[in-house]
This record gives structure tokens, sequence and C-alpha cells, in this order.
């Protein structure tokens, strides 16, 4: 006799995409806090598993990368770096491709002599040399390329004056934020809009902490909000295309689908090399169909919606629907 001790005996026939969804939320209710843990370890979920390695490659890699791709070619402004991060650039592109190499040796390898490198991608059939240091080596210099290999936006943070400046990086799939605006700010500044957390102190503590890693140290947190359609890019920029949406949703027959948590693994490493912060935000959405398909899933994001506090919800830009989604949710 065999004895099933799956937490969900559905798990073995749920598709990928909910099976390694980083589902965060360990309680009925959510509140900000300073969620910074240590990368790299796994987390088992009511469906799967999450969180083996740094940079996740998952079925939407080709697709996700043609649409950061067009956004970038209609508005270049999603990409920045200030000339003092051009070497942390090299540094962020050179430290993430051999993470990659190390993680997924069957179809990616990167070596380096000198400042001579070659990186293969077999998933995109390529095989390409480039001089670490020289911009001119990569197609579209390095930031762009380093976009065009990993699925999260990617930040680079200087440190000076005690405190964390937003001086590079490139993002596409900004959820609610506009990247070029907040080119230039420092931590405090960025976080600005954020309810709660200068009263409650988490941003200066957060700082601190990222400020104290140690060259080559990996941490990562996750963060959420809720996003209506498939849709990555929710950025300020774009906000005329997706913003409507929220209005009509909480009456659209068509909620449970159309719907998605949408859910930020940030990972917050120092370079090894010039000291920068990198901070990389890798984004996942599951339909509320997908997430009613795990019985716990359904349960607490339904409560975590209905309990959350009026200037959190509003923040995150879900107060219109939020009732409709728990409602759903908790009804199924
Ligand atoms: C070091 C790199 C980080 C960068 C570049 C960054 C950037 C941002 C940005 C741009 C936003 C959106 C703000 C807006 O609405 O305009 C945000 C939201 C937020 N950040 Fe950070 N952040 C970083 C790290 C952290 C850390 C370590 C914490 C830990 C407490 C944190 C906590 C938050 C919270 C609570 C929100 C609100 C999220 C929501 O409710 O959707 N951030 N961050």
């Amino acid at each position: 006799m065999s004895i099933n001790i799956d937490k969900n005996p559905e798990s073995d026939v749920l598709p990928e995409r909910i099976r390694r969804f980083p589902f965060p939320f360990t309680a009925e209710q959510y509140r900000y806090s300073a969620n910074v843990e240590p990368a790299h370890k796994t987390v088992e979920t009511e469906a799967g598993a999450w969180g083996a390695g740094l940079i996740d490659i998952d079925e939407f890699y080709l697709q996700e990368l043609a649409d950061r791709d067009q956004i970038l070619t209609r508005d270049p402004s999603r990409m920045q770096v200030l000339p003092h991060m051009r070497p942390a650039v090299w540094d962020a592109l050179t430290a993430v491709l051999s993470s990659m190499a190390e993680d997924y040796p069957d179809t990616m390898s990167f070596h380096r002599e000198g400042n001579t490198c070659r990186w293969q991608n077999t998933l995109q059939n390529l095989n390409i040399e480039f001089t670490a240091g020289d911009d001119d080596s990569l197609p579209g210099g390095p930031m762009r390329f380093l976009g065009s290999q990993i699925q999260d936006d990617i930040v680079l943070l200087d440190i000076r004056e005690d405190t964390m400046w937003l001086d590079a990086g490139l993002v596409s799939f900004a959820a609610d934020w506009s990247f070029s605006f907040d080119v230039g700010m420092n931590f405090l500044e960025i976080h600005g809009p954020v309810p709660r957390v200068k009263e409650e102190n988490i941003v200066r503590r957060a700082e601190q902490f990222l400020m104290r890693l140690q060259p080559g140290e990996q941490f990562r947190r996750t963060n959420w909000t809720m996003t209506i359609g498939q849709r990555l890019d929710t950025s300020t920029e774009t906000y005329p295309e997706w913003g409507p949406d929220r209005g009509t949703i909480a009456t659209d027959p068509d909620l449970p689908d159309k719907l998605h948590l949408r859910v930020e693994v940030q990972h917050l490493i120092r370079l090894p090399h010039t000291g920068v912060v990198m901070f990389l935000i890798r984004s996942y959405l599951l339909s509320l169909t997908d997430i009613a398909k795990v019985p716990v899933w359904r349960e607490k994001l339904g409560h975590v919606l209905a309990e959350l506090p009026e200037d959190m919800a509003e923040y995150k830009g879900i107060i219109r629907y939020r009732k409709a989604a728990s409602d759903w949710l908790l009804a199924s």
C-alpha cells in the first residue's frame, strides 16, 4: 500500500507555472517588513518549489526577452547608466553570466581569460566573444546585453555618503513606478511613495543592512501586487494602456482569468569588484484561476486581500477590485 504524503495530491498534475510560482504568503495577513533572507535556498510550497538558483529561466524566457527588446526600442529611457557606473555594469554582467553558466551547464558556458570573455547560450543560439571593459565589444553595450540574457529587471546602486543611489539600470517591467523618474535618487527618496515604511523605519534599516553586505554576498526578498492581464510592463510610462482596467475588472465576468497575483523575487547582491549593490527584480504572474487550483493559496490570498489595510491597498492600486477578488477566492 502506498501512502500519499503530498501536501496537495493534485500537485503532480499542476502545470510548471504553478509548481514553480513563488507564492509569497505564509499567513492570512500581510504587512511590510524588512523581509530579507540569504539567496539560493529552495522554498517548498504547497504546489512545488522555487528559489534554488539566482537567475531563474522558465518557459516564458524567449517571449519576455522579445517583449523587453520591443519596449526598449519604443522607449530607450528604460535603460540608463550614469557615467561613473560603467565599471559596475561590467561587474554585474560578468557576475551574472558566470552564475548562469554554473546553474545551467547544459545550455550555457562562460569563460574568461584576462579581459577576453566567451559566452555561449544555446537557448538563443548565441556564441559570442567580448572584451570586459570595452562597451563597443557587445551589441548595444553591456547593460543592454545583460538585459537580453535574463528575465530580471536590473538596478545598480552606488554607495556614497552613507546612502545608496540608483545610478544605473534596465527596467522594462516596473510594477507601477518609473525607472527614468527614479534615476539619480537615493534609497529613501525611491521609497518616498510607499506608505508606512518610513514611519516604521523599515527603509532605513533595510538600507543599513544592504550597505553592510560583503562583496559577493547575495540576499533576496519577495514583494507582491496585482496585475490585470498577462502583462509585465505596468510602468508609469504606459499607464494609459493598463490603468483604466482597474476601474472595470471588479464587475468583469472574466476576473478570475484576467486578474493575476504578481510576485517579484528580488535579489540583492554586492558586486565583487566595484562594491556596487545590484538589485534584480524577477516578476511572475499567476491568474486567480490558477491560484485557486491550490486550495491553501486560494484561502490565504483571499484572506490577505480582504484584510489588507486601506492605505496599502490604495498604494498597490488594488483598492477598487480587491473585494471582488477576495469574494471570488473565498467562495470558489
Ligand atoms: C536595493 C534596492 C531596492 C530598490 C532599487 C527598490 C526600489 C523600489 C521601488 C522603485 C519601489 C516602488 C516605489 C514607487 O511606488 O514609486 C519599491 C517599493 C517597495 N520597496 Fe523597495 N527597493 C529596494 C529594496 C528594498 C528593500 C531591501 C526593501 C525592504 C524592506 C524594500 C521595500 C519596499 C516596499 C515595502 C515597497 C512597496 C511595495 C508594494 O507594496 O508594492 N525595498 N522599491
